[in-house]
């Protein structure tokens, strides 16, 4: 099995090379997170997000999972499975899903919004899917999985926890509107004819019978739950070790680990960001990147790429292959900067990154490149953009094995052997 993830806070064009990579895999696996992810996948002309599937389902000869890690809200679950089937024909015979995913009530997302409102101006910045509640009942032992809508006393234990949320919500002042569940259970229903699967055992068959399996992460390591920048994170595990647990596969099994990264970084919602550009450079990133959240809309903060973060991202994942996206967005700057450490409360130089960079204050110290001229990327690399990626995989200790300069799947290069 392999496993891509984004080495950033998300949205470093995970989507893309995935559907861009499916065609040679059997299995693409969801193993954590849910509809807070929003993965934007482009060809003949036509613009799909997919924020529940995975994003090999496009592709009529592969089979797709959302593993036991992921959290799923079943009437997105619905309307994307519906949007597909419009274009596609049915896909839902190669879909797959895990009894023992749990499921985003509605309640989940009140309570997501009405912590945001508590937080106040120190909030996440959170896609208020439900993400953190549904997972923190997951690990209260509290939640409601897939494999539960069969059951007779399945409504009994939604009224369960239906009323637990009502007091919480109650507790902080909030009142749950009428109907808000209509949606939810026609899209429970809907789910019942799906492939609900113990899905560890047809991944480890799949993974015994040498067929091709590629792990699919959402949102960024700066991201997860235990090393990103916390407290602003996601909830999940989303380096290489939640793609064993999200799909109950043994870290013996993990072959390559491919890491995507942009060529320049991005943030959205709170939170430290060393290298954000707060003027007119990195509103120019935002333009020419089109840096709007592909779930929430919102604008993307953006700045220099971080390799402190980076190879941080990397030695935590066990990064076998980095690929390089956007790298067209840099095209016709003068000159590019990269982070190579940080001064930390003006006092030392280090390029670990300090325990709580939120309670520091630190200053990129930056390394300038020449830019690239804004042509097509397709043919011979300039060499100022040979120079950058150079620059980068000796910095991390890892090569670049692909480059990525536009959002269509046409728009990528392989490089041979990993030499560019
Ligand atoms: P994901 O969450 O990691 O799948 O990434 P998103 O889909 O949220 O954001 C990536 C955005 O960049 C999307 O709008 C993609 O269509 C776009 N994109 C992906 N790769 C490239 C690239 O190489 N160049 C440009 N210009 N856009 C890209
Ligand atoms: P993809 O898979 C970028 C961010 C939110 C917020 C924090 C917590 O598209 O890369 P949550 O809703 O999980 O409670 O939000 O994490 N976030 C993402 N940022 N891309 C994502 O997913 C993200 N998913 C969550 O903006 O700061
Ligand atoms: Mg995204």
């Amino acid at each position: 099995m392999d496993v891509l993830l984004g080495l950033q806070w998300g949205d470093e064009g995970k989507g893309k090379i995935v559907d861009f990579l499916s065609e040679n895999y059997d299995l693409i696996a969801r193993f954590q997170g849910g509809p807070n992810a929003g993965h934007t996948i482009k060809f003949d002309g036509k613009k799909f997000v997919l924020h529940q599937l995975p994003s090999g389902i496009f592709r009529s000869n592969v089979h797709n999972l959302i593993g036991n890690g992921v959290v799923l809200n079943p009437t997105i679950l619905r309307e994307e499975i519906e949007t597909a089937n419009e274009t596609f024909g049915d896909i839902t015979p190669r879909l797959h899903i895990s009894e023992k995913a749990h499921l985003i009530l509605p309640t989940h997302m009140l309570l997501d919004a009405a912590y945001e409102k508590q937080k106040g101006k120190d909030k996440i910045g959170s896609t208020l899917k439900g993400i953190g509640p549904v997972y923190q009942d997951k690990i209260a032992r509290l939640g409601l999985r897939v494999g539960d809508i069969k059951r007779d006393d399945f409504i009994d234990k939604y009224k369960a926890i239906y009323e637990h949320h009502e007091q919480k919500l109650a507790f902080m002042g909030h009142e749950i509107p009428k109907d808000i569940d209509k949606e939810f259970f026609d899209a429970i229903d809907f789910m019942k004819d799906l492939h609900l699967v113990s899905s560890e055992y047809l991944i480890n068959e799949y993974s015994s019978e040498a067929k091709k399996i590629l792990a699919e992460g959402a949102q960024g390591t700066l991201l997860d739950i235990d090393f990103g920048s916390y407290p602003f994170v996601t909830s999940s595990n989303t380096s290489s070790a939640g793609a064993c647990t999200g799909l109950g596969i043994s870290p013996k099994s993990i072959d390559q680990v491919i890491g995507i990264f942009k060529a320049y970084c991005t943030r959205v919602g709170s939170g430290p960001f060393p290298t954000e550009l707060e003027d007119e450079t990195g509103n120019l990133l935002r333009m020419k990147g089109g840096e709007f959240g592909a779930t929430t809309g919102r604008e993307r903060r953006c700045g220099w790429l971080d390799l402190p973060a980076l190879k941080y991202a990397v030695m935590l994942n066990g990064v076998t292959t980095l690929y390089m996206m956007k790298a067209d967005v840099l095209s016709g700057f003068e000159k590019i900067k990269a982070c190579t450490s940080y001064r930390v409360d003006d006092k030392y130089e280090t390029d670990k990154l300090p325990y709580d960079l939120n309670t520091v204050s630190i200053e990129p110290i930056y390394k300038q490149f020449e830019g690239w001229p804004d042509e097509d990327l397709s043919g011979k690399l300039p060499d100022t953009l040979k120079n950058y990626i150079k620059f980068i995989e000796d910095y991390v200790g890892v090569k670049v094995g692909l480059l990525s300069y536009g959002p269509e799947r046409d728009k990528t290069t392989i490089f041979k052997k990993n030499k560019l």
